[in-house]
């Protein structure tokens, strides 16, 4: 089966791991320091480590105030965690329609879900396609609000030459082992404002600025030098990898765009998509339904996937937390038809020659 998701682990990252164990500090240490260096040096951001995307997102929202009686407007075609920080810290999330070509926040929709409640805007650049930040930080500034880029699908994307993340008030990364850049856990959450770093640091690890010492309730958030270590090699690699990943999604793309009834994945022309996935869209003119493209795609050796079965405000939590929005058209329209395939770096040419074919014969 070619995998839909393949960590690359090469010798540097196991030589790196055993000099941690070696030295003896295995929780956070010089190695958490040396990653948040070079990551700031790379997304042009000052950046704090945390454990996870998600504890990254929870202590972005900390640290820009946001709690109840709050709203955050994002989108409902994400992972879980977009939202369920929101609600972590007492906020409300809100929900607004994405688009149908990118699959990312529609500005128009965000603009009119505003209320004198709405603080924030938290734009998810999904797959590794930047969302239209112009659009988003422009709405930001004429209301007053905060953005919170999730940028933890798209490590090393571009819009209009800057790196996503470093756009917006803050920004979050995952290192999660299926991400374009790897820890096996972690996180991090990158800013140009040094007040909210220093409020992350101090909330990432019980609200202590020394040792003993507790100024605020925090959490132990904390990445540990195993982690950090691995996440700096994969640093070193990433530019590489979201090569390979390009190459592929082109390729892919080139050969699919001829088959009636499938729709490969826009590429916007100001923009460096990153394809963390590769979504392709299962038109009615198709011959199979998606589930029956997955089907179809599984029993000859392909780990494709439908994508996010559910917007999530549909999902039974936040039917029991009140949410605000509702209901968002074009992501019911076209989730369902979603299907994610493998092409990240560790998926050949020939793969992706012969998923074409695959595609191109369905019973
Ligand atoms: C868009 C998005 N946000 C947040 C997260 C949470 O990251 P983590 O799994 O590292 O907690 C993920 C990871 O799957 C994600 O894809």
């Amino acid at each position: 089966m070619i995998p839909i998701a393949k960590p690359y682990i090469g010798e540097e990252e196991k030589k790196a791991v055993l000099e941690v164990l070696e030295s003896g500090m295995l929780a956070q240490g010089p190695r958490v320091a040396e990653l948040e260096e070079k990551f700031s040096k790379y997304v042009g951001a000052g950046t704090v480590a945390t454990s996870s995307g998600t504890t990254a997102l929870h202590l972005s929202l900390l640290a820009l105030g946001i709690g109840p009686g709050d709203e955050v407007i994002t989108t409902p075609f994400t992972f879980f965690a977009s939202a369920s920080t929101i609600a972590m810290v007492g906020a409300k999330p809100v929900f607004a329609d994405i688009q149908r070509d990118s699959f990312n926040i529609d500005p128009a929709s965000v603009e009119s879900l505003v209320t004198p409640r709405t603080k924030a805007i938290m734009p998810v650049h999904l797959f590794g396609l930047p969302a239209d930040m112009d659009e988003i930080m422009r709405i930001a500034e004429d209301r007053g609000l905060y953005v919170i880029e999730d940028a933890c699908q798209a490590h090393g994307a571009e819009y209009k030459g800057r790196k996503v993340g470093a756009i917006g008030d803050v920004g979050t990364f995952s290192l999660y082992p299926t991400k374009n850049m790897m820890a096996g856990e972690g996180g991090l959450v990158v800013s140009r404002n040094e007040d909210v770093l220093e409020k992350v640091k101090l909330l990432r690890d019980h609200g202590s600025p020394v040792r003993y010492k507790h100024t605020i309730l925090g959490y132990n958030f904390r990445m540990s030098d195993i982690h950090a270590a691995i996440a700096s090699v994969q640093l070193d690699r990433l530019d590489g990898f979201n090569r390979t990943r390009r190459e592929n999604a082109a390729m892919l793309t080139r050969l699919v765009s001829g088959i009636e009834g499938l729709t490969p994945p826009s590429e916007k022309g100001d923009r460096v998509h990153v394809y963390h996935q590769y979504g392709l869209v299962v038109e009615d003119s198709y011959p199979l339904s998606r589930d029956g493209l997955v089907d179809h795609l599984r029993k000859n050796g392909i780990g494709a996937r439908g994508s996010y079965p559910l917007p999530l405000y549909a999902q039974e939590v936040f039917r029991r937390i009140p949410f605000g929005g509702g209901v968002c058209p074009v992501c019911e329209e076209v989730l369902p038809r979603i299907i994610e395939m493998p092409i990240h770096p560790l998926v050949s040419k020939n793969d992706i020659r012969y998923m074409a074919e695959v595609l191109s014969s369905p019973p």
